[in-house]
């Protein structure tokens, strides 16, 4: 699957977000190297600190499936009802869940750019010196 496609597999997942506080809706698609694909959208709280991102609900539904090796992932987001909003980046804590299973220096975080055409980045170019399974190897 190319990055166009993975892109709008996550502005489709936005349909699905929980988010009556927030009202900013984020859908990730994350591309396993078998080619499966795992949606996530957000997942809000009214106690606020239980909300879930995207990018982790996806994340955590492919690793509960027993994957384990992942290729890239696409993030959407903006304004619940509206449309997506360019470079809406994964949280810290996000790129800490993708350090954990994924290789910093391949794994592609996908983007929208302003035309809405996709934009790549190395995990590694946004989560730099990042703490992983190696330093505890
Ligand atoms: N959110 C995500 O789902 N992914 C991100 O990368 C940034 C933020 C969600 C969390 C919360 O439900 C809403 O967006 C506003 O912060």
């Amino acid at each position: 699957m190319d990055h166009a496609a993975l892109l709008k597999a996550a502005v489709d997942a936005r349909k699905a977000s929980y988010c009556p506080y927030s009202h900013f809706a984020v859908g990730a698609a994350l591309l396993c190297s078998d080619g499966t694909v795992y949606i996530g959208a957000n997942i809000e709280n009214a106690s606020f600190s239980p909300t879930v991102c995207a990018e982790r609900v996806a994340f955590f539904k492919a690793v509960s499936d027993g994957k384990r090796d992942f290729t890239a992932i696409a993030v959407s987001g903006g304004r619940e009802g509206g449309g997506p909003d360019a470079l809406v980046a994964p949280c810290g804590v996000c790129r800490q869940v993708m350090m954990e299973f994924a290789k910093p220096d391949a794994f592609e975080v996908v983007l929208a750019d302003g035309g809405g055409n996709p934009k790549a980045y190395r995990l590694s170019d946004i989560l730099p010196l990042g703490f992983g399974p190696e330093n505890l190897a």
